[in-house]
């Protein structure tokens, strides 16, 4: 969570702090602050709200320096005041920090640091951080910042300055994302790229444990004990115009429409002209590896864990293996039994999630082989796994994930695919399912076309306080998934389940104030989920269903339907995800909530 910018070069600092930051905004937006040296002066302005507010407090100010630092929170330790927000700064007012990450020991270094006469002025746990520095400087930041740090138990991103070594900044990194972007006499620091691809595309990714000492035009890396670490020069693929809003509203609707492509651009270049062999690049050199795979668990948050259950089905239908969906949270916290033959498949769009991140470092302890499925190359996620799939869906900045969601559906089948190929299952029907994946960028497309239907439903239902949303088999999953896109852009209290489960104790819910979304589309359970309906209906509940098209019979029985195309029931979801997405979209927008950032979220939780 939270965001972080640093600069230091040629140019002025305040504009490029500034345009970083909103890049980031998604990422964590209850309070901003920014900290140059200015005037032989650390200049640190702050403020309570969305960075908008920021801006009004910078007007006219901080406009000469050549170093800063900036961040945007998302509150953990202190709620979002003014006082709490960051940066932070030392007793003298001399040294200036921004840190994403929690600080686990802060409330003992605390004591410590108040019985040594600091006086600390936030609630926050980052503050120990700054005054530590004060207390450990000879006149070097760097090595300052190094004996803080062996002070500290927790995850940090953190960029520094110092009243006194105007010429240098100071990051380091621990569990939380950090990233060195390369100018031309300029260096950035910052927790996601994004941040910074106006300027450059020639980025470092700090790895845990390391710490950089930026100047105008130098650059050293160096572990917690100042040992040299050399480091690899990356660029990054993603555009600018990926990070903008292009046109639409909001970037959630953006990342809706982009479907069709970013669908593509996860299959593209991953099958021969034929259809017959899958490949997968993140994959090539580990076929021996994977054949020896007898069982997989994956393991995920939010989104990425109903994309998880989706592909659990399909590796059990298509592959026949076992599989286990586990909550990343979960699963890291208890004693899971890891086989020699089990492959854990972390799924996560950022690469970033903490409890994900952990959970496959506990799995590797375990001396399981961990697959990622990811979006963001260079990500925690993907650097500390021993194979992979990118998504190669863009960059996804609105908060309720979408085209990431679509793309780790494919990427299963994708991996569904290769394991039948090298393990001697594929026959004639793999050419088939490949062909229908091929079908569904389009179909997607097809699906836009209901958009105003769409938006007459959400009208008609916007207000309403509570709706469940039912399906089966493969729209289980899309069923929460549909319930979590809702509640967490318009707040309207929603719930998935399982079709029939809803008899063992939800259906007492259901009256006629009560709207139902059932996802009803013809597939293996077709029959049942009608049954299902006609419970609904006999207690009076509204009916929205999303149907195959051509199902006219289904349009007798409930209020509204919503048609899609019909393909193979392993890859429905994609279709059936579609109009739920839209659905809470446009009810969200009429609710007039701010569904690029929903209250109390961020894009990306790097904190348990
Ligand atoms: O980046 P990740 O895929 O690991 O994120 C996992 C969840 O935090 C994420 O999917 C979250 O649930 C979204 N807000 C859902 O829209």
């Amino acid at each position: 969570m939270c965001g972080i910018v640093g600069y230091i070069g040629k140019n002025k600092a305040k504009s490029i702090l500034v345009a970083g930051i909103k890049k980031l905004e998604y990422r964590g937006y209850d309070s901003s602050g920014l900290a140059v040296i200015e005037d032989g002066v650390i200049l640190c302005k702050k403020a309570v709200g969305r960075i908008s507010e920021l801006e009004k407090v910078l007007d006219g100010n901080c406009d000469e320096s050549n170093i800063g630092i900036i961040h945007t929170r998302w509150a953990t330790h202190g709620a979002p005041t003014y006082k709490n927000a960051h940066p932070h700064v030392d007793c003298a007012n001399k040294i200036a920090l921004v840190h994403n990450g929690i600080i686990e020991n802060y409330n003992y270094l605390k004591t410590k640091l108040q019985k040594n006469g600091h006086i600390l002025k936030s609630e926050t746990d980052t503050e120990v951080i700054v005054h530590f520095i004060e207390s450990y400087y000879e006149g070097n930041l760097e090595d300052a910042v190094r004996n803080a740090l062996k002070e500290i138990e927790g995850a940090y991103g953190l960029a520094i300055i110092h009243l006194d070594e105007p010429e240098k900044l100071v990051a380091a990194r621990h569990g939380s994302p950090l990233i060195i972007g390369i100018g031309n006499e300029e260096y950035f620091v910052t927790s996601d790229v994004s941040a910074i691809i106006e300027y450059t595309k020639n980025v470092v990714y700090l790895d845990d444990g390391e710490l950089v000492v930026l100047t105008k035009d130098s650059m050293k890396t160096t572990d917690i004990d100042s040992l040299p670490i050399s480091k690899r020069i990356e660029e990054i693929q993603w555009d600018v115009n990926q990070v903008q809003k292009s046109g639409y509203e909001h970037f959630m609707l953006k990342e809706i429409y982009e479907q069709p492509q970013t669908l593509r651009d996860t299959m593209l270049g991953r099958f021969t002209t034929d259809n017959s062999v899958v490949r997968l690049g993140g994959l090539q050199d580990k076929c021996e590896l994977l054949r020896s795979i007898n069982r997989s668990v994956i393991v995920a948050c939010g989104t990425s864990w109903h994309a998880g259950l989706i592909g659990e089905y399909m590796l059990e239908e298509l592959m026949g293996m076992p599989v286990e969906v586990e909550y990343a949270s979960e699963f890291r916290y208890r004693d899971p039994i890891i086989e020699k033959n089990t492959m854990i498949i972390a799924i996560s769009q950022s690469g970033e999630t903490a409890d994900t991140l952990a959970a496959i470092r506990e799995a590797k302890r375990k001396g399981a082989v961990v697959l990622a499925i990811c979006n963001v190359v260079g990500s925690s996620i993907a650097r500390e796994s021993d194979c992979g799939i990118f998504l190669h869906a863009g960059p996804e900045i609105g908060v309720a994930s979408t085209k990431a969601f679509t793309s780790q559906i494919v990427s299963l089948f994708l991996l569904t695919m290769h394991l039948r190929q090298i393990s001697g299952k594929a026959t004639d029907l793999d050419k088939e399912l490949v062909k229908k994946l091929k079908e569904v960028p389009s179909q997607v497309q097809s699906i836009f076309n209901n958009d105003k239907k769409i938006k007459e439903i959400s009208r008609i239902y916007k207000d309403s306080s509570n709706i469940l949303y039912l399906g089966r088999g493969y729209n289980y999953p899309v069923a929460l998934e549909g319930a979590l896109k809702l509640k967490e852009i318009s707040y309207i209290h929603a719930e998935g389940y399982p079709a029939a489960e809803m008899k063992h104790g939800p259906i007492a819910l259901v009256d006629k104030n009560m709207p139902v979304v059932f996802i009803a589309t013809k597939d293996a359970t077709y029959s049942k989920i009608l049954s299902n309906i006609e419970e609904i209906r006999a207690r009076g509940g509204k009916v929205i269903a999303i149907a195959s098209e051509g199902d006219s019979e289904i349009s007798k029985m409930v209020e509204h339907v919503l048609y899609i195309p019909e393909t193979v029931d392993a890859l429905t979801p994609i279709l059936s995800v579609i109009p739920l997405q839209l659905l809470s979209y446009h009810m969200a927008v009429m609710r007039g909530c701010d569904v690029d950032k929903p209250r109390n979220l961020a894009k990306s939780v790097t904190v348990e």
